[in-house]
C-alpha cells in the first residue's frame, strides 16, 4: 500500500525561485498514492506555469477566487472540504504575512482561513528577509495557531547568500507529511522530557553552562505531541517558545530539574532526557559578585544527580531515553551510558568539526538498545524528531503490549 493512498493534498504554489522545486512535490507526492489539488497564487504563475502542475497532478490547476467555471463560485469552500492537509510550498514572506494576519485577498489565503485541516508552510526568501522582525513575529503568530513550520533549511540561495532561508527538498517536506498523517502513535501516553542546558551559578552574575539550544528536545516534544501524547517539558534556559500543545516547565539548575523531574515522574509512560545536564555544580553560590583581586581562583564543584539514572532506578521506571554527545567511540561510550544508567535506548550525537549537535539546526543520531544498533542520518531536527518518536514508539509498544480489554 503506498504511504499517501487515500489522502488529500492541497499543495499551494506562491512566488518564489523555489517553486521550480513544486513540481517534484507534486510528482512525488502522487507517486505515494496522494491525490493532489493544486492552487497558485498569481505571483506563483511567473516562476512556473500552471500547465506543468496540470499535467503532473492531473487536474486544472486553481489561482482564481471567482473562476466562471467553479461551482456557485465557491470553488474555495469545495476545495477547503475536500483537503486533508493544506500545503504551501514554496511560502512566501508576503504569504506567510497574509496567512498570520488573516487575510484572504486571494484564492489560497481563503482556501486556508475556509479549511480546518491541518496547515503546513514550507518557507522559502532571501535570509535576511527571513531573519527579520516582522517576520518572525508572523512565524511566531503561525505556530501558537498550531500552523506545522518545515524548515527553512540553511544553505546557498537563488540570491547569491547563504543562510537560512531555502525551501526543504520534496522528499524532506513529504516525509513530514506522512510522519503527521500517522497519528496515534504514542496517543493516550505520557511523556516527560528534559531540554536545554541547565545554569550552575557561580555568584549572582556568572554561572556555569553549555552550549545547549534545547532544540533538539523542542523538536522531540513537538513531535511527540502530534503522536497523540500529552507532554510535559522540563527546560532549562533557552530562547525557544514552547511547543504548541506541549506544557513546559522552566527552571535553572540541574537540581531544580531533578526535583521537577521527580516531582512528575510517576505519571508518565516514557521519560525523555534530552538536557546537557551539567554534571558538577560551585560548592557553594557565592551571594556577592567576585571581585578580581586574586591572581588565580579556585572553583569547588560538586557532583550534582544523574536524573536519567535516578528515574530508571524507580521500582516502577518508565520506558527510558537518554542522549549522549561523543566525540568518539561513539557506541563504545554510547554503550557504557545505557548500560551504567539502566536505560532502554541511548540517542548518540556524533559530533566532529562543523557537525555540532550542539545549536545546529540539523542533527543525526545513531541509536543503541539491548537488540542492537541503527542509524538515523543527518537531516533537520524537526523531521529527526519525527523519526526518533516513531523509533521510541515501536520500541515502548513492543516492551508494553497493549492488554487485551
Ligand atoms: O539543545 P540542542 O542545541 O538542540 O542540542 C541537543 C543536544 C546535543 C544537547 C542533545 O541532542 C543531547 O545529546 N543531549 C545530551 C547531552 C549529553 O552529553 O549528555 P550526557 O552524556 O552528559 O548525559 C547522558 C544522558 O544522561 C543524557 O540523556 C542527559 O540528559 C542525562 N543526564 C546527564 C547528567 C545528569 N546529571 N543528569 C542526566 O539526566
Amino acid at each position: 500500500m503506498k504511504e499517501l493512498a487515500g489522502k488529500n493534498i492541497l499543495l499551494g504554489i506562491t512566488g518564489g525561485v523555489a517553486a521550480y522545486k513544486s513540481a517534484v512535490l507534486c510528482r512525488d507526492l502522487m507517486r505515494r498514492g496522494a491525490e493532489v489539488r493544486v492552487v497558485m497564487t498569481e505571483a506563483a504563475t511567473h516562476f512556473i506555469t500552471p500547465l506543468t502542475l496540470q499535467a503532473l497532478s492531473g487536474h486544472p490547476v486553481h489561482s482564481e477566487l471567482f473562476a466562471a467555471e467553479a461551482g456557485h463560485g465557491m470553488d474555495h469552500i469545495e476545495l477547503a472540504r475536500w483537503a486533508d492537509r493544506l500545503l504551501i510550498a514554496p511560502a512566501s514572506a508576503q504569504t506567510i504575512a497574509k496567512l498570520a494576519h488573516g487575510e484572504a485577498d486571494n484564492l489560497l489565503t481563503t482556501i486556508v482561513l475556509a479549511s480546518d485541516a491541518p496547515l503546513l508552510i514550507a518557507p522559502a526568501m532571501n535570509n535576511v528577509m527571513w531573519e527579520d522582525a516582522a517576520m518572525q513575529g508572523n512565524v511566531d503568530l503561525l505556530l501558537a495557531r498550531g500552523v506545522t513550520m518545515l524548515g527553512p533549511a540553511s544553505g546557498d540561495q537563488a540570491c547569491g547568500e547563504d543562510g537560512l532561508g531555502r525551501m526543504l527538498e520534496p522528499l524532506e517536506i513529504i516525509e513530514h507529511l506522512q510522519l503527521q498523517l500517522q497519528p496515534g502513535l504514542l496517543a493516550g501516553k505520557n511523556i516527560l522530557i528534559t531540554a536545554g542546558p541547565t545554569w550552575e551559578a557561580i555568584d549572582p552574575v556568572r554561572g556555569l553552562s553549555n552550549r545547549s539550544s534545547g532544540k533538539m528536545g523542542y523538536a522531540l516534544a513537538g513531535a511527540i505531541y502530534d503522536a497523540g501524547a500529552s507532554v510535559r517539558l522540563i527546560s532549562g534556559p533557552v530562547h525557544l517558545r514552547s511547543p504548541h500543545g506541549v506544557d513546559c516547565i522552566n527552571i535553572t539548575s540541574a537540581q531544580e530539574m531533578a526535583d521537577t523531574v521527580m516531582a512528575n515522574v510517576s505519571i508518565c509512560d516514557i521519560f525523555v532526557a534530552v538536557a546537557a545536564v551539567a554534571d558538577y555544580r560551585p560548592a557553594n553560590c557565592v551571594k556577592q559578585k567576585i571581585k578580581k583581586n586574586a591572581e588565580t581562583l579556585s572553583l569547588e564543584l560538586v557532583r550534582n544527580p544523574d536524573i536519567l539514572a535516578m528515574v530508571a532506578a524507580l521500582e516502577n521506571a518508565p520506558f527510558t531515553v537518554g542522549f549522549a554527545v561523543e566525540t568518539e567511540n561513539i557506541i563504545e561510550y554510547a554503550t557504557q551510558k545505557l548500560t551504567t544508567k539502566r536505560i532502554d535506548l541511548i540517542a548518540a550525537n556524533p559530533v566532529s568539526g562543523d557537525n555540532s549537535a550542539f545549536d545546529s539546526e540539523s542533527n543525526e543520531l545513531t541509536l543503541i538498545d539491548r537488540n542492537g544498533i541503527s542509524h538515523l542520518s543527518r537531516c533537520s531536527k524537526t523531521l529527526l524528531a519525527q523519526k526518533l518518536t516513531k523509533e521510541i514508539a515501536h520500541r515502548y509498544h513492543e516492551t508494553h503490549p497493549a492488554k487485551d480489554s
